[in-house]
């Protein structure tokens, strides 16, 4: 659904408005995620240590955002910190990554409130220090009634372990079901259509991001041409588009380009485009077997 709060172009910075008189306005997408990388390398380039790449990296969020938010852009979700970056990472950078979502909190909800963003998670946020979850916590009540963008910050998030959760969830849900009918779990699937009766939107339904459309733009930085364990199920018929620029040199103009790049995709979800219908296409002809 698009969103009907007036649009700030007039916010927009110079170079975001040359890119932006590009773009149809009717098409933005609905769901921008991106896989935010490069920080350590935009360090490493400027004999830094990694932490000022991460530091860096929190204020380029910043600006993401308020361009999302100036051209109404419903959904933003940015892959803030991997199950895997906590498991793997030296437990100095893990801390400080984590001292720096709960300064980039406390320091933005100010600007989320006056830009309308409503500030959103996914992930095994339930495992993060417990000081980080209340300030997370504080940040989604005091934006909970904002109606522009929502900001989804994945952190601790691994989408295998999402859909562990989503099928764990699903058969616990059928266990609590038949406990209250006091039936079994089998005689409870019998009536409700048998096991066919899982399809693709019950796993839906029970991701993290239920209450979301899937994303129509992946955006990746820092050239990799990876997926990282992000959004596995959900960006399915995604439009990808890899930047070489790394993620603390990423501004809103950036984000812009992005979505240029994806209106001028012909998205066909796995079908043909319009102009070819069972009355345009001629029926098509088995070629000749070729004897031997
Ligand atoms: C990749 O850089 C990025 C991350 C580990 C996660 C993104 C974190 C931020 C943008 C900083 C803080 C975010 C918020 C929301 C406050 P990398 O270290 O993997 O870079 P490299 O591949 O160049 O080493």
């Amino acid at each position: 659904m698009p969103l009907t709060q007036p649009l700030r172009i007039h916010e927009l910075s110079t170079e975001e408005l040359a890119v932006y008189r590009t773009l149809d306005p009717a098409r933005i997408p609905e769901h921008v995620a991106i896989i935010m990388d490069g920080n350590g390398r935009w360090a490493g380039k400027r004999a830094m240590k990694r932490f000022l790449g991460h530091q860096q990296g929190a204020e380029s969020v910043q600006f993401v955002v308020e361009t999302a938010s100036r051209i109404n852009l419903p959904f933003l979700t940015l892959y803030a910190f991997s199950l895997e970056n906590n498991l793997r990472r030296p437990k100095a950078e893990v801390s400080f990554l984590m001292k720096l979502l709960k300064n980039y909190l406390v320091g933005n909800v100010k600007r989320m409130q006056d830009n309308n963003v409503r500030m959103n998670y996914i992930g095994r946020t339930h495992e993060l220090p417990e000081e980080v979850q209340e300030t997370m916590k504080w940040a989604q009540a005091e934006t909970a009634n904002n109606t522009g963008t929502t900001l989804t910050l994945a952190l601790n998030y691994g989408s295998r372990a999402e859909i562990v959760d989503a099928t764990r969830s699903i058969l616990q849900d059928l266990i609590n079901e038949a406990h209250r009918r006091g039936c079994s779990v089998e005689d409870l699937l019998s009536v409700q259509g048998g096991v066919e009766s899982i399809e693709d939107d019950t796993l839906s339904r029970h991701m993290y991001t239920k209450d979301m459309p899937d994303p129509d733009l992946l955006i990746r930085t820092s050239g990799e041409m990876r997926i990282s364990n992000y959004l596995l199920w959900q960006i399915a018929y995604s439009e990808l588009f890899v930047t070489d620029r790394l993620w603390p040199d990423f501004r809103g103009e950036h984000l812009l380009e992005g979505i240029a790049a994806y209106q001028q995709r012909s998205r066909r979800f796995g079908g043909l485009d319009t102009e070819f219908t069972d009355e345009t296409l001629p029926e098509p002809q088995m070629p000749e077997m070729v004897s031997r």
